[in-house]
C-alpha cells in the first residue's frame, strides 16, 4: 500500500496504517470520555508517563489501548525512530538547507562524542559555554565596566524569533531564579517603539547591549542595533571606541558581527546545524545566563539533556515526546482538530505559548513533503493559549461550547515560588483548583439531565448543557525549576519533531518566511521616497499612496 517518494520516504496517507486509523476512527465514533473511563476503572492511572520531574496525565484523551497502538505503528512505517536517530548522529537531515540538526549537541555533556562531518562538535559547545560563564561572571561581580567606567546593571537583548523568544520567554518563567538587582529588557520589534520603551528609563552607562542573530542579517535587529548604537553613543557623548564596553554578538556569522562594528573578541558563536527556533541552549541564552547564573543555566541544560535521552532511548510504549506527537497526529488528521492550546496554570510561563508558536509552526507549517510533492494530509496546527486563569474568563466559552475541537495542555506546578509571601502562596491552591476542574469540565461535561435535575428551565437546557469529550494532556512538576523548564521546552521540541516526521516534512526550515522579507525591501523605499515598485499589485500600491499622503509626503 504504501508509496515511496524519492528520498526513500513513505507518504503517510498512503500507509496501511493510516488506512488502519481512518477506519479505526469511524469505528469509534463519537465514543465519549464518560463511557472510556466507565469502561476501565484504572484508565486514569495507566494513561500516565512520568519523565524527569514531569508527570503526563493523558487519560482524558478520546484515545483507547488500540488507538494507541495504531498511531505508534504509523510512527514505526513513518520511521520515527530512524529519523531521529539520524538527528542524533549529525546527518544533514534539514535536507533543503543541507543542514545537520543538533540543537541535541548544545546540552550533551562534555564527554559526549557527536560528529557534524567528521568533528566531534562537543568541545567546541563546551568551549563557548566556558567563554559565556567567564563574561557572566565579570558581569555579575562588576568586573566588567562600561566605557565610563561605571559597572552594568542593564541588559538588552536585541534579536527577534529564535534569537528573542527564547531568552525572552526564559526570563519570565526563570524570575524568581533571577539577579534581580539587574534589569533585563528584550527588544524585538522594528517598530521604533519597542526599543523606545526599553532603554528610555536606562542609563546608557550602564547599559549591555547583545545583539543576537543567527545570521547577523536580519533587517529588524541590524537596524535595532544600529539605533542601539547610536543612542549609546548619543548619551554617552562618546565615539566608536565606547562600543567595545557595551556591545557583545550572539552569531554564527563573524564576518558581519565585524563589518557592524563589534569585536570579534566580544562575539559569542554557534553554528548552522542550530537552527533559529532551536538555538535557545546555545549562545543564544546569554542574557539568561546573566540573569540566573551560569551554575542554573547549566541546571537548566541538564533538564534538556534528560528530555534527550529519554526521547533516544525510551520505548515508544513511554516516550513522552513520541505520545504527545501521536495525539496531536489523531486529532489533527483523524479529527480534523486545526489548532492546539497550550494553556499554563503559571504566570511565570506567560510567554511560553508565544514560543511554542514559533517552534511549532515555523517548524511544521509546510505543505509539501521532504521530496517537495504537495501533501495530502494536514500538517502544523495552529499553537496557542496564555495563562489560566485569565483565558477562562476569555475565549474558553469556545472551547467549551463552540464548533471546534480543540485539544489542550494544562501546565500546572505543585508549590508557589518560595519567595511569595504566605497570603499569595496561599491562592496557589486557588490556581490549582481551576486548572484540575477545566480538565474535569473539559472532558466529561455537564449532561442535560444533570442540568434539568438542577431545575433549569426547559429552553435554557441546551445553554447550560456542557457536551465535555474535549481532550487535555495534564503536565505537572512540583516546581518550575530551570531544569524543569529545559525538560518542558525539550519535550516539546521532540514532539514537534516527532509530528514532522511522520507528516514526512522537513521541519527545520523556514523557506515561508523569505518572501515578506523580499517585499518589505522592495516596498521601503516606495514608502520613503515614492519610487515606483515594478508588479506592485493595485491593492498594496493603492495602501502606500494612502500611507504617503497620512504623512504628507
Ligand atoms: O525569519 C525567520 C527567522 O529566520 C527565524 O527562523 C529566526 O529565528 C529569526 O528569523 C531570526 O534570525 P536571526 O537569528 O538570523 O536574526
Amino acid at each position: 500500500m504504501s508509496e515511496m517518494n524519492a528520498q526513500g520516504r513513505t507518504r503517510p496517507d498512503r500507509t496501511r496504517e493510516w488506512q488502519a486509523l481512518a477506519k479505526h476512527r469511524a469505528e469509534l465514533g463519537e465514543v465519549h470520555l464518560r463511557q472510556l473511563f466507565a469502561d476501565d476503572p484504572r484508565r486514569a492511572e495507566r494513561y500516565t508517563l512520568t519523565v524527569g520531574d514531569l508527570y503526563l496525565d493523558y487519560s482524558k484523551h478520546l484515545v483507547t489501548d488500540e488507538t494507541l497502538t495504531l498511531l505508534r505503528e504509523l510512527a514505526a512505517a513513518m520511521d520515527v525512530a530512524g529519523l531521529r536517530d539520524a538527528m542524533f548522529r549529525g546527518e544533514k537531515i534539514n535536507t533543503t538547507e543541507g543542514r545537520a540538526v543538533l540543537h541535541t549537541a548544545l546540552r550533551a555533556p562534555e564527554s559526549a562524542v557527536v560528529e557534524v562531518d567528521g568533528e566531534n562538535v562537543v568541545p567546541a559547545v563546551h568551549a563557548v559555554l566556558r567563554k559565556m560563564q567567564v563574561f557572566t561572571d565579570r558581569i555579575l561581580s562588576g568586573d566588567w565596566k562600561g566605557h565610563t567606567g561605571k559597572r552594568i546593571r542593564n541588559i538588552v537583548n536585541i534579536g527577534i524569533g529564535g534569537s528573542d523568544l527564547g531568552p525572552a520567554m526564559a526570563y519570565e518563567a526563570l524570575r524568581p531564579y533571577t539577579h534581580r538587582d539587574l534589569t533585563f529588557r528584550f527588544v524585538s520589534n522594528v517598530d521604533g517603539a519597542d526599543l523606545h520603551e526599553a532603554v528610555r528609563d536606562l542609563d546608557a552607562a550602564e547599559t549591555l547591549f547583545i545583539v543576537a542573530s543567527k545570521t547577523f542579517t536580519t533587517i529588524e535587529t541590524i537596524t535595532n542595533a544600529t539605533s542601539a548604537r547610536n543612542w549609546l553613543l548619543d548619551r554617552l557623548g562618546a565615539g566608536e571606541e565606547a562600543v567595545a564596553k557595551h556591545f557583545v554578538a550572539l552569531s554564527t556569522n563573524a564576518e558581519k558581527v565585524a563589518e557592524f562594528g563589534i569585536d570579534t573578541a566580544n562575539m559569542f558563536e554557534f553554528w548552522d546545524w542550530v537552527g533559529g527556533r532551536y538555538s535557545f541552549d546555545s549562545a543564544i541564552g546569554l542574557s539568561l545566563m546573566i540573569a540566573i547564573g551560569p551554575d542554573r543555566f547549566r541546571e537548566m541544560l541538564a533538564g534538556f539533556h534528560l528530555v534527550d535521552e529519554h526521547f533516544r532511548t525510551a520505548p515508544f510504549e513511554e516516550n513522552a515526546p513520541v505520545l504527545l506527537g501521536l495525539l496531536g497526529i489523531w486529532y489533527g488528521n483523524f479529527h480534523g482538530a486545526q489548532s492546539h492550546a497550550v494553556l499554563p496554570y503559571s504566570h511565570y510561563l506567560s510567554k511560553f505559548p508565544a514560543y511554542l508558536q514559533q517552534l511549532d509552526m515555523e517548524s511544521n507549517g509546510k505543505s509539501v513533503d521532504r521530496d517537495g510533492t504537495p501533501v495530502t494530509w494536514q500538517t502544523g496546527p495552529v499553537v496557542w493559549g496564555t495563562p489560566g486563569t485569565n483565558g477562562q474568563h476569555a475565549y474558553y466559552q469556545l472551547i467549551h461550547q463552540g464548533t471546534e475541537l480543540i485539544p489542550a495542555d494544562l501546565l500546572g506546578f505543585a508549590r508557589p515560588v518560595e519567595e511569595l509571601e504566605p497570603r499569595l502562596a496561599a491562592q496557589h491552591d486557588l490556581l490549582m483548583a481551576n486548572l484540575f476542574a477545566q480538565g474535569q469540565a473539559l472532558a466529561f461535561g455537564k449532561t442535560a439531565e444533570e442540568v434539568e435535575a438542577e431545575g433549569v428551565p426547559a429552553d435554557l437546557v441546551p445553554h447550560k448543557t456542557f457536551r465535555g469529550n474535549h481532550p487535555t494532556t495534564t503536565i505537572l512538576a512540583n516546581e518550575l525549576s530551570p531544569s524543569v523548564l529545559g525538560q518542558l521546552i525539550a519535550l516539546y521540541e521532540h514532539k514537534v519533531f516527532v509530528q514532522g516526521a511522520i507528516w514526512n516534512i522537513d521541519s527545520f526550515d523556514q523557506w515561508g518566511v523569505e518572501l515578506g522579507k523580499v517585499l518589505a525591501k522592495r516596498v521601503e523605499p516606495a514608502l520613503t521616497e515614492g519610487t515606483a515598485v515594478p508588479g506592485l499589485d493595485a491593492s498594496t500600491a493603492s495602501l502606500v499612496a494612502r500611507y504617503r499622503a497620512a504623512r504628507g509626503r
